[in-house]
């Protein structure tokens, strides 16, 4: 797991080419899993979203078109930086949408404050993710949903041949070409195959206080969408 500081690092390197990749590099899938999760979240109306590590926007946005308040913070500016723009020009410009730089395992956010926390493709790089499950606990309200969308472990066989040949043959080579930088996309299959799969993310977000943790595989596993209540 690099530090922190590399992670921001490299994150700030790729911003610009960030969203054409991962649109790219996921066949269009990104979408449908971003809308899944926001269906999960129980984003609505009248409720108050925290979007952790939330880079350029997308999973935001997905949770603003379910009609959320929704506040967006990364400890990337680089990233976080490029979300305002994106909210304006797919016509969101007019809902509440506030950004802050903020690390996920210090959040500045008041006790209590959120009817639900998401984090897509952001806790497979938090150092301690303790330390982020406690503040995800200490800023959620009592009942609200902690909501997680990460790379997991494909469940199908074939699956798996496919999607380890594909992620650590094909996704480097795009991901560096388009980029033009190759440590991120080296890094990106290494840390998946480091990361908990589902049971094991499922038993660390009991461990760490969340009640009635359940998850759904995406795509036969290739993503999963996490969620425990406080
Ligand atoms: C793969 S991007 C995901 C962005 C967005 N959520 C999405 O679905 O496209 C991961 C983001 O996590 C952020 N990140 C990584 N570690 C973090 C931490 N400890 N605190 C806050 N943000 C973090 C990075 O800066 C980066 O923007």
């Amino acid at each position: 797991m690099p530090e922190g500081r590399q992670v921001q690092q490299m994150f700030s390197a790729i911003a610009g080419k960030y969203d054409v990749l991962n649109h790219v590099l996921s066949g269009g899938a990104d979408f449908w899993w971003w809308w899944r999760m926001a269906r999960r979240s129980g984003a609505a109306p009248g409720k108050r979203f925290l979007d952790v590590a939330a880079g350029t926007g997308d999973s935001s946005l997905a949770l603003a078109r379910r009609g959320a308040e929704v506040i967006s913070t990364d400890f990337t500016h680089a990233m976080l930086r490029l979300g305002p723009a994106k909210f304006a020009r797919k016509g969101f410009a007019g809902l509440i949408w506030a950004s802050s730089d903020a690390d996920a395992q210090q959040l500045p956010f008041r006790d209590a404050s959120f009817d639900g926390i998401t984090i897509c493709y952001g806790i497979r790089n938090v150092e301690a993710r303790p330390r982020a499950y406690a503040e995800f606990l200490r800023v959620l309200r009592p009942g609200g949903q902690l909501t997680i969308l990460e790379f997991s472990t494909p469940v199908f066989p074939g699956l798996k041949a496919f999607y380890d040949w594909y992620s650590l043959r094909v996704l480097p080579r795009v991901g560096a070409w388009i980029s033009g930088d190759a440590s991120a996309y080296t890094y990106l299959p290494e840390s998946i195959r480091t990361f908990p799969d589902q049971a094991a993310l499922a038993k660390e977000l009991e461990t760490a206080g969340f009640r009635e943790v359940q998850w759904t595989n995406l795509t036969g596993g290739i993503v999963a969408l996490h969620t425990g209540t406080r």
